[in-house]
Formats: structure tokens, sequence, C-alpha cells
């Protein structure tokens, strides 16, 4: 059997071995949102460090587990912390807790993170509600031998971020905004150079995460949307140097918005 989906399967049973909880939707919780986690009628949570095999988040501020409950009826597995391809994993255990999430039953993943603006369109904090975005700057997670049991070799990425789950959220809140999330490897920040050439690639928004999550969760059939917190303007695009603290401040102030955003939205699905 193919290695990622035995460390894959391990994880499972271990979680299974805990609690039976079947998940409706998941949700990735960025920078800032991690206190969503704290409105969810948890059930069960789980540590990544107690999963064997399993990467742990070394990110200031990332908790690293699973919450697992309800937001209103809906059952939901909440990640309170990602694992970034930065930190040294590789895409593919960068996108083991998706794929795990999909075979605990989630059918929706919504995703959230901290991005930089890459115009003066996006000013620090709107919110933008993820139409594509550009994978090709990092790895892809479906390298190396195909999981068949999740997916097929050459999934079709036309139409990655579900429409009518996308149009939901923009109904939601007549103040979001909408454009193309672009991933790079960091940790560094980006160059003016290199924010002006993903600007003319078509990024509205730079950062380091979300891709490679959603290109895997649409390899094992989910549907999925995604939200970015804009909490600075991309290098160049101000005069202003990048700082993690910035990134950090505004996400904070930005919280309470997103946070009644994400848990309006995740009550109505199902
Ligand atoms: N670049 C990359 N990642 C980020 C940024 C940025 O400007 N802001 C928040 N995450």
């Amino acid at each position: 059997m193919n290695k990622n989906f035995e460390e894959l399967k391990k994880a499972y049973e271990y979680i299974r071995s805990i609690t039976a909880f079947e998940p409706y939707a998941a949700i990735v919780l960025g920078s800032g949102l991690g206190e969503l986690a704290d409105e969810i009628k948890a059930e069960k949570t789980i540590n990544y460090s107690d999963i064997e095999g399993f990467p742990v988040s070394t990110v200031q501020g990332h908790k690293g587990r699973f919450v697992f409950g309800y937001i209103g009826e809906v059952p939901v597995a909440a990640m309170q912390g990602r694992v970034h391809i930065y930190e040294g994993y590789t895409p593919q255990q960068a996108v083991m807790p998706i794929r795990l999430m999909s075979m605990l039953g989630a059918r929706i993943l919504l995703l959230t993170n901290a991005a930089g603006g890459t115009s003066a369109d996006l000013a620090p904090g709107d919110l933008m509600v993820i139409r594509d975005h550009i994978s090709c700057f990092v790895p892809s997670p479906l390298t190396g031998e195909n999981i068949d049991e999740l997916g097929t070799r050459f999934p079709d990425m036309s139409s990655v971020y579900d429409r009518e789950l996308s149009e939901r959220l923009l109904s939601m809140d007549g103040c979001l905004k909408q454009g193309v999330y672009c991933q790079l490897a960091g940790p560094q920040y980006e160059t003016p150079a290199e924010v002006r050439l993903v600007r003319m690639l078509g990024a509205d928004a730079v950062g380091m995460s979300t891709a490679v999550e959603a290109a895997a969760a649409v390899h094992c059939g989910m549907r999925v949307c995604g939200v970015s917190c804009i909490t600075n303007f991309a290098a160049g695009v101000s005069d202003k140097p990048l700082s993690h603290n910035e990134v950090q401040e505004t996400a904070d102030r930005v919280s309470l918005r997103f946070k009644s955003l994400i848990k309006d939205f995740a009550a109505k699905l199902g």
C-alpha cells in the first residue's frame, strides 16, 4: 500500500479509537481565527502531537489540534493550527490533516488564512473570498504514487472553489471582497519584484498556505471554499516593511468580524 495512505489509515484508526464523531464540514482556522474553536460545542479535542506520524505545527500562536463538535446543528472538525511547507514538511505532510478530515466524513472544506494584498484595492482588514488560486510556485501535494483510494491521478482543477458556497459567503456580508490567492513557499515575505510578478499573473493576494490544501481536498472529492484575511499590503504596495507582528495585529483586529462570518456560514451548512 502507498506509504502516505498507510500513515493516513493509522492516524484515522487512532482517531476512531477515541471518537466516532463524523464531521460534515472541515474548517482550517488561520491566523486570528484560532479562537473560533471556542465557539464550537466541542465533543472531543485531539492534539496533533498525540497522533503518531502526524505533522505538528511549529508556528507561534498555532495550537495544533483538532476540535470536533457542533456549530449550530452542524457537525464540524476544526483545525486549530495548520502545517506549512516552510516548516520543513513535505507537501504531502502539509495536506495530511485535510485528507484525514475527508476520511472521517467531511464533505465540505472551509479554508481561512492571512494574506498580503497585491494592490491598493485590498487594504489591511479586508476579507476576501477566494475565487481561484495559483499554486504552481509550490510543489504539488499530489506528486508521487497516486493514492487511488482517495482520488484520481489527474484531477480537474477548473473549479476548485465551489461556486455555490462562494456565492453564499458573498451574500452574507456585503463588504466582502473576492479574488485570486497565490501560494508562495515562504517563510520569507516576498520581494516587491515577486509581488509585481504574481500581480501580473492575476494574483490579488499572497500567502504561504491554502492552495495545496485546496488541491488535495478537490482530489479527494470535497467541496472547497476559502476566505483570506488581508492583513497587510504585500511588499512594495506600500513603503512599509512587513512584519509578522503587523500580520497578527490586523488578524486580531478583524477577528470578531471574521469569526462571526465563518460561524454563521458554518451553522447554515448541512
Ligand atoms: N505574504 C505572504 N504571506 C503572508 C502575507 C504576505 O504579505 N501576509 C500574511 N501572510
